[in-house]
Parts: structure tokens; sequence; C-alpha cells
């Protein structure tokens, strides 16, 4: 395992991700971690990632210099490239001369560890204030910028290095190449984090835990559940049941891909809880956001707990018992950051769709140590259908919250109809993997008026909102090209007939946020 330790700023996913990509398995710790804890599992490597302090800010994270004395080959990243050059002896200056952005770096060594076989010339990605303007006795500086004279060190023998950059971000010309060579050739380890690997290793666990129990799964139909569900059919075949909750809140297509092409690439056995009926019921009136998701989670909680129950019968009577519920929760979702408190940073109001935490069942969580990319690719080496594999996300009270106004049954067809052709027309010009993801919103209380064939229509206007964005933290709207707006607009105002207008949302979040609701 590579430890990248969190110096609070928001690059240390982004390392641990780049390091994996390398295929070493990576994980994040906070930079409160004692060392000897850190030691204790036994790292191959470390990696301080950068942060937001000045090392002779007041709060500043200092370095406990025993992590440098273990014989762990280390890697120090902006923030943690100072530290890690103060720790040792170097001097760290306000020199005034702050980098940030692209800048251009000029490689000095001519032996590196880091840099061979490089260009000599390199634009990399800064952000700085302070410099290292003298390297630790013992270190030799292989790379210079204008603003950062002492901006690459190395120390062969003690297996340590920092660069002042950011190597880890897309901006950095090699940056992958500079982590590649520090943990293959600084820490000599090898690249054997691979698919396969989590495949296997996760079925074994699976296998044997779940042992002659019976295990349940609510699958959604976004990725993350159905490659959980994937994996343990994998281990436990039969011994897994999946409850599908139709609530009529998906989108075109989106239960047939479930109830068919997910259940014929995996073999899983699907109970399908047809509860459209149900939910629109509970729906009728309601227009408030936050009361319809409250309502959407009650009642998917308990059609489940419902069909849960059936399950437990059903298993009992073959003499099974059901004691594990699978859940799809993330590395992201997980890992403590060190930023804030060290708290789960899990998105409370998003947990709509979710399960209550008082189940009876323990968890079996086979995702917890990936990333989203990861996962995709999971479900790629399981064979899942690439609909679902791709699948851009999607909020847990689907439609629901994309109908500005009531919720009927036929307000949701004409909204899944517009949306399957925004759909069709962004995956046709490729660019469905590119953005984020793009909800379409009926502004189901406005009306507007329009000319449509012959006549006057009174219609409906509908919201395109495409975003790009790492994380859904923040987001822009994505310059989508004006021929394919074009497209999408004329073929929903032609093919949908209750819908004349068709608007682009140009906010970015914040203010806005994602969904309309
Ligand atoms: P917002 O609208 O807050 O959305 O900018 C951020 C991301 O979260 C998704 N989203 C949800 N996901 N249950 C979910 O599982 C929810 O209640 C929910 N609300 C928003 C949204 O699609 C976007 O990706």
């Amino acid at each position: 395992t590579v430890l990248v330790v969190d110096f609070g700023a928001q690059y240390a996913q982004l390392i641990a991700r780049r390091v994996r990509e390398a295929r070493v398995y990576s994980e994040i710790v906070p930079h409160s971690m004692p060392v000897p804890e850190m030691l204790a599992k036994r790292p191959a490597a470390i990696i301080l990632s950068g942060g937001p302090s000045s090392v002779y800010a007041d709060e500043a994270p200092s370095i406990d210099p025993a992590l440098f004395t273990a014989g762990v080959p280390v890697l120090g990243i902006c923030y943690g490239f100072q530290a890690m050059a103060q720790t040792l002896g170097g001097v760290v200056e306000k020199t005034g001369l702050a980098e940030f952005g692209a800048t251009p770096l000029t490689v000095t060594g001519t032996e590196s560890t880091l840099f061979d076989g490089l260009p000599t010339d390199l634009s990399v990605w800064m952000s700085h204030g302070d410099s290292v303007s003298a390297a630790p006795a013992g270190f030799t500086v292989t790379a210079t910028s204008a603003g950062a004279p002492v901006a690459a060190i190395e120390n062969d023998e003690a297996r340590l290095y920092g660069v002042q950059y950011h190597p880890e971000v897309m901006h950095s010309e090699h940056g992958q190449a500079i982590l590649e060579r520090f943990l293959k050739v600084g820490a000599k380890l090898a690249a054997n984090w691979t698919m396969v690997n989590i495949v296997e290793e996760q079925v074994e666990l699976i296998r044997e835990r779940v042992g002659d129990k019976h295990v349940i799964c609510g699958l959604s139909g976004g990725v993350d559940s159905a490659v959980a569900a994937a994996l343990v059919q994998r281990a436990v075949g039969d011994k897994l049941t999946c409850v599908f909750v139709d609530h009529g809140l998906l989108r075109k297509g989106e239960p047939e891909q479930v109830e068919r092409d997910y259940v014929a690439a995996t073999g899983v056995s699907l109970k399908v809880v047809d509860a459209q009926e149900r939910f629109l019921s509970a729906l009728a009136g309601v227009t408030d956001p936050e009361e319809k998701r409250k309502i959407i989670g009650r009642e998917f909680i308990r059609v489940f707990e419902q069909a849960a129950a059936e399950v437990v019968a059903e298993a009992g009577a073959h003499g099974e018992e059901v004691e594990f519920l699978v859940q799809g929760t993330l590395y992201p979702d997980v890992v403590e950051s060190g930023g804030g408190t060290g708290t789960a940073n899990i998105k409370s109001h998003h947990n709509v769709g979710g399960l209550p935490e008082d189940l009876q069942f323990k968890l079996i969580e086979p995702l917890r140590k990936l990333f989203k990319d990861e996962v995709r690719a999971v479900g790629e080496q399981l064979g899942l259908p690439s609909e679902i594999v791709w699948r851009q996300p999607f909020p847990g009270p689907g439609l629901g919250i994309r109908i500005i106004g009531e919720v009927t049954a036929d307000r949701l067809e004409i909204l899944r109809e517009a949306d399957a052709i925004a759909r069709e027309e962004l995956s046709r010009a490729g660019l469905d993997r590119e953005i984020w993801q793009c909800p379409v919103v009926l502004l189901a209380d406005v009306r507007s008026v329009g000319v449509q064939g012959d006549g006057r229509t009174y219609g409906h206007p509908i919201v395109l909102r495409p975003v790009s964005s790492e994380d859904a933290m923040t987001a822009d709207w994505s310059r989508l090209p004006y021929d394919l707006l074009a497209r999408i607009s004329n073929r929903i105002t032609n093919e949908v007939r209750e819908i004349n207008r068709v608007t682009l949302d140009v906010t970015s979040k914040p203010p806005g946020t994602i969904e309309w609701e």
C-alpha cells in the first residue's frame, strides 16, 4: 500500500487515483494520524499531499521527523514538499514570488530518479506562496522555476523526494510519468493492482464471509449498486436476491435495462416491485421539493422493507437465513479527509433513495475501497451492459425532482420522452462520457405560447441543464455545440407535442445547484 497523507487540500484523492492508475494500491490517511500508526500499516511508500497552509501559518500541520527515518520512500508534493524540506533542515522562505497555474519548469539535475528520460523543459501546475530556498543536506536539486529556485529535490540513498508543483493534475506535463518514476524507480514497487485482482480478491472475501447465509441487495439502476450486486452474485450465486423498486420515476428504458439486460448479463435473481401507483398517489398534489424528497424517501424505505421481509420469508422456506445487505458505498464516501474535522463527507440530503441504518442486516460493501472510475472498470470486467456501467449520476428521487410542480403520470411521460431525445443526441455526438450529467427539467406549471404546425399552442418549456464537474460539489454549465443544441431542440419540439420551447440553463454551481429542486 502507498499511503497518501492528506494535508487538507483537495488533491489527496486525485493523488490516490493517480497512484492506482499506475496500478499500485493506495489509501488516504489524514495528516493528524500519528506516524507510528501510519508505519504500522507497513506502507511501501508515502506521498505527502499539498495543503492550503503556509508552513509558517500558526495552525500549519507539521511532520514528525520519524516519517523520514523509517526507511519508507517518501514523495512530498507542494505543501508536503515544503514541510518535508523544513523538517529535514532546508529553508522555506516567503520570497514574494508566488506562482499559480501553468509554470515553466527546468530540469537541472543530470542524474535524476524523477525526471530521467523526460524533456528538460516542462510546463507544470504550481500553486504556492512560499518557496524552498535551500535544500536539506544530502539532497540534490533536480528542477527549478522562476519562483521556486528549489522546485524538486532528491535523495536516492534515503529514498526521499519532493516536488514543488502538482504532478497529479492533468495540466502538469508528464506528471503521471513522475509519479510512476517515484513509485517504480524510487520506491521499487511492482504494478500489480488491477481490476482482475480486485474482482478475485472481493469474490474470495465475500464468499468466505457469507458462508451459507443469504444476501439481499437493492438495485437502483445506478452504477454502484449494479456493480456491487454483480460482484456478490459472482461470489455467492443464488444466495443473493436483488430487489428492484420501480417507483415510476426512472427514465425511459431504465427499468428494462435492469430487469432484462442486467439480469441477462449477471444471472442475478431479481425481485421487481412495481410501486408506480403507490408513489404517484403519495406524490399527488405535492409541489414543494423538500416534501417530494421526503415522500419519495419514505415510500422507498417502506416498499423495500416489505420486499425484504418477503425475501426473508422465501429464503426461510428453503432453510436459509438472510444475514447480509449489499451496499454500493464508494471510497470517497468513507475516506477521512485531512481538511476538516476528519469526518466522512457524506452529503446527507443526497441520501434520498437510500436505506435506513437500522435494518437488521450486516452490510457487505465490496466497493468501499474504490473510486468511481475503478467501479466502472470492475463493471466492465464483470461484463455488465455499458448503458449501466457508463450511466451518469442520477438522483435517487429521479424524475420526481425534475418536474417543477406536481408529479403526475402524464407529466412523467412527457419528461421521459424529452429526456430520452436529449440523451440520445448527446451520445450520438459522443459527449455523454465527457459531460458530468444533463438533467432535463420540465417546467410543468409554466406555460408558453408557441406555433407548432399550423396552430397556436400553449405548451410547456423544458430546460436542458448540461454540466461539467469533477465531483458534483461544484460545476459549470457545459458549452455544448450550437448545432447539437439545435438538433435536440428541433427533435423535442417536433416529437413531444406538449413541449413548445427548449431552454438552456447557463448557471454554474454555485450559485445554482445541478438539479432544479
Ligand atoms: P445538486 O442538485 O445538489 O446535485 O447540485 C449534486 C449531485 O447529486 C445528485 N443528487 C442526488 N442524488 N439523491 C441522490 O442520490 C438525491 O436526493 C439527490 N439530489 C441531487 C445530482 O443529480 C447531482 O449529481
